[in-house]
């Protein structure tokens, strides 16, 4: 038993390494069958190598702060698991979930400005554990397993705590099993589109940011922000003290990482002693991971490739 497990990860990961993750010749998983091809006998969580061969549930297009198409976000769903969740309204032990976020470019087609997805980023993916299986393993809790893969090393499972790098952005699905199911017309049980029960939540995050976007658009006219701080403007507001995904960049230049009054921080960011001047917010925001490792930015941006980009950013947040 043990030796086939190891058998399967080898040539798991030698399937992995000769194509790319689209590579689809595992079996697709059966319903409610626990996926031993994804979860070890530890709870490790290893990318579901099939996926793009499933069902989606639907898909969101994400949007800078301008309104400007960023981001896809397509959801794959381990066949059967419409069927079974529109009959019992759950999701089957063993269920396994995909986001795949991709890069976006919009053009004008014969039907509008329409958006569609480029590059690939990251895959989110969580597997639905109804009996508390790996009760000591951080990446397992409140019913699912939860895993994010980056697209330079799809091998590599990324997310260290669930609790930390996924659960606070789905509190406003928790009464449907943290899942935003009302966004997915295949799970509608009627074939009618769900009132959203996260809306209130939204509603009321949004009101909260508005006064941020009106400060960031002050500010912007005041010292000439640059495009590129736009990927920027959505996790980070640029007035003092206001959290929003990350803590204000206000004033962060010469402040000591991890200090902004009021935003919870990682542990890492926290107790680094790293005080922010050009050259480390160059490397921070060239590649998240590599000024302070383990901190939450990093699962959750690539990182801005080009020089010039980078130094009009930091030229514009030394500036306020
Ligand atoms: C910045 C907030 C945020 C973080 C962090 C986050 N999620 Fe999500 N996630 C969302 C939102 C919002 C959606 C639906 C809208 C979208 O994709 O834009 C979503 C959708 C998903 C979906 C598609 C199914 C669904 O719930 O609708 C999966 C799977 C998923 N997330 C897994 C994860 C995992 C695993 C982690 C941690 C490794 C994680 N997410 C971290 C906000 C977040
Ligand atoms: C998807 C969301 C997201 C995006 C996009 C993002 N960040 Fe972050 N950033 C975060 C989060 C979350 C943290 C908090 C990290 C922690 O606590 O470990 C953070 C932390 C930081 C910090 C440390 C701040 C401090 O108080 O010590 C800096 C500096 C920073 N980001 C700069 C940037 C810049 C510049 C960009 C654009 C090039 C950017 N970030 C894009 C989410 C993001």
């Amino acid at each position: 038993m043990k030796a086939k497990a190891i058998i399967m990860t080898a040539v798991g990961a030698l399937a992995l390494a000769a194509c790319s993750p689209s590579g689809s010749n595992n079996e697709p998983s059966e319903v409610g069958k626990w996926p031993s091809d994804v979860v070890s006998e530890t709870g490790d969580i290893s990318f579901p190598k099939g996926f793009l061969d499933w069902p989606t549930l639907g898909a969101w297009s994400t949007a800078d702060e301008t309104g400007k198409a960023n981001g896809m976000h397509q959801v794959y769903a381990s066949p059967g698991t419409a069927a079974a969740y529109r009959e019992t309204g759950e999701f089957p032990d063993g269920t396994v979930l995909v986001k795949e976020v991709r890069s976006a470019a919009t053009a004008n087609l014969s039907t509008g400005a329409a958006t569609y997805a480029t590059d690939k980023g990251v895959w989110f993916v969580m597997v639905k554990d109804a009996t508390k299986r790996f009760p000591d393993n951080p990446l397992w809790g409140d019913g699912w397993g939860w895993a994010l893969f980056e697209a330079k090393d799809p091998e590599k499972q990324v997310a260290t705590d669930y609790k930390k790098d996924c659960l606070q952005c789905h509190v406003p699905a928790k009464d449907t099993d943290w899942i935003y199911v009302e966004a997915y017309p295949v799970l509608w049980k009627d074939g009618k589109p769900p009132i959203p029960k996260w809306l209130d939540s939204v509603k009321a995050d949004i009101n909260e940011s508005d006064d941020t976007t009106e400060a960031m658009t002050a500010t912007a006219v005041a010292v000439d922000k640059p495009a590129a701080y736009n990927v920027c403007g959505s996790c980070h507001s640029v007035e003092p003290g206001k959290s929003g995904i990350g803590p204000s960049l206000a004033g962060v230049v010469g402040r000591k990482a991890g200090s902004s009054e009021g935003y919870s921080y990682s542990d890492a960011m926290k107790t680094s002693a790293i005080v922010w001047n050009a050259d480390n917010l160059d490397k921070h925001i060239e590649d998240p991971k590599s000024v302070i490792p383990g901190n939450k930015m990093a699962p959750l941006f690539e990182g801005v490739v080009k020089a010039e980009d980078r130094k009009a950013i930091i030229d514009y947040l030394k500036s306020i």
